[in-house]
C-alpha cells in the first residue's frame, strides 16, 4: 500500500513519522508540500520518503490520499486535483472544520461516489500513541483499511461526522491543552521553588510518574488523589482549596471556545 501525503506540515510529519515507527516503509510514503524548505525538511527527517511537487504523480502513485494542509489552503490545494481519476483510491482529510459534503463539492464528486473519509489523529500519532477520530458517510466495511491503518498509530473512535468536532478540541488540541496545564502547573510551583529548572523538572516529573503510577497499579484519578491525600493531611486541603473554585468550568471553557471557533471556521 502507497500513502501519498499532500501537506506533509506539522501532522503530516507526525503521521508519516508514526508509519515509519509502526514498521510502514519509508519509500511507501510520497510527499507533496508548497515550498522547498518543506521538502528538504523531509527529506532529512525521513530520508527514503519519496517527494513530489507533482500532485497528479502523487494521486496516481498513492492508494491512500492524504490531505493535511490547512482548511483556508483547502481551494488552492485541491483546485488542481478534482478532476484527476481517484477510482479505487481512499482520500483521507486531517482538515478540520471541512465536511464530506465540502470535500465533495471541492472534488467536484456531485455523485457521491469517491471514497472520502474524514480523519482527525492528534500530533501523538508520530509515537503511536495517538487518538484519532473517524468518521465516514456510508458503509464502514469499506474503510475497514483505513480503520487497521490508524489503529497502528494508537486509539481510534468511529464516530459520526456531526461529533467529530469533540475529537478534535477534546483530543486534536489536546497536546497543547495539556502542556498549558503543566506548564501553569510549573509556574505555580516556581512562586515556591523560585528556580525556573527545578519548577520545570519537578512539573514534568510529577505529570510523568503519575501517569506511570496509574498504569503500573492500574489505578484512576480518584485512587491515585485518595492515595496521596490522606485524611486531615496538607494534600486533602490543598484539594479541597481546589474543589472551592469551578475548576472543571476553567478547563471547559477553553475546550468550548475552542468547539465555538471550528463552528465558525466551517
Ligand atoms: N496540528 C495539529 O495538531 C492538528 C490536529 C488535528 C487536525 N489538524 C489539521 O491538520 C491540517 C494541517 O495542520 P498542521 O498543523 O499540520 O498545518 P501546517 O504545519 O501549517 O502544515 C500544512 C502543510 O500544508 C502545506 N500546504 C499548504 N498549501 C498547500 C498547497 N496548496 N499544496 C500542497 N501543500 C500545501 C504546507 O506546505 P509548506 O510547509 O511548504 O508551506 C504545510 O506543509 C489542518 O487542516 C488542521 O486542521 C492539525
Amino acid at each position: 500500500m502507497k500513502i501519498g501525503i499532500i501537506g506533509i506540515g506539522h501532522l503530516g510529519r507526525s503521521f508519516a513519522k508514526g508509519l515509519i515507527k509502526s514498521g510502514f516503509n519509508a519509500s511507501d510514503i510520497i510527499a507533496n508540500a508548497r515550498t522547498l524548505e518543506t521538502f528538504s525538511k523531509v527529506k532529512e527527517l525521513f530520508p527514503g520518503v519519496i517527494t513530489t511537487t507533482d500532485k497528479a504523480e502523487l494521486i496516481e502513485k498513492s492508494d491512500i490520499i492524504v490531505i493535511a494542509v490547512k482548511p483556508k489552503d483547502a481551494v488552492a490545494a485541491l483546485s488542481g486535483i478534482a478532476d484527476l481519476d481517484f477510482a479505487g483510491k481512499t482520500i483521507i482529510t486531517f482538515m478540520a472544520g471541512i465536511t464530506l459534503k465540502d470535500m465533495r463539492k471541492m472534488l467536484h464528486d456531485d455523485a457521491g461516489t469517491l471514497k472520502i473519509v474524514r480523519v482527525m489523529p492528534n500530533v501523538a500519532i508520530s509515537l503511536c500513541n495517538g487518538i484519532t477520530g473517524i468518521s465516514y458517510d456510508k458503509d464502514e466495511k469499506d474503510i475497514e483499511e483505513v480503520i487497521t491503518l490508524f489503529r497502528r498509530l494508537g486509539m481510534v473512535i468511529s464516530l459520526p461526522e456531526e461529533e467529530l468536532d469533540t475529537v478534535t478540541v477534546c483530543a486534536g488540541s489536546g497536546p497543547a491543552f495539556a502542556a498549558y496545564l503543566m506548564r501553569e502547573y510549573k509556574n505555580a510551583c516556581n512562586k515556591m521553588f523560585k528556580d525556573e529548572k527545578i519548577s520545570e523538572e519537578v512539573a514534568i516529573r510529577v505529570f510523568e510518574s503519575t501517569l506511570q503510577l496509574m498504569k503500573e497499579d492500574k489505578d484512576n484519578f480518584n485512587d491515585v488523589i485518595t492515595k496521596v491525600a490522606t485524611k486531615g493531611g496538607s494534600t486533602e486541603k490543598g484539594i479541597e482549596k481546589y474543589e472551592e473554585t469551578d475548576f472543571t468550568g476553567i478547563i471547559y471553557g477553553g475546550i468550548e471556545a475552542s468547539y465555538e471557533r471550528i463552528s465558525k471556521l466551517k
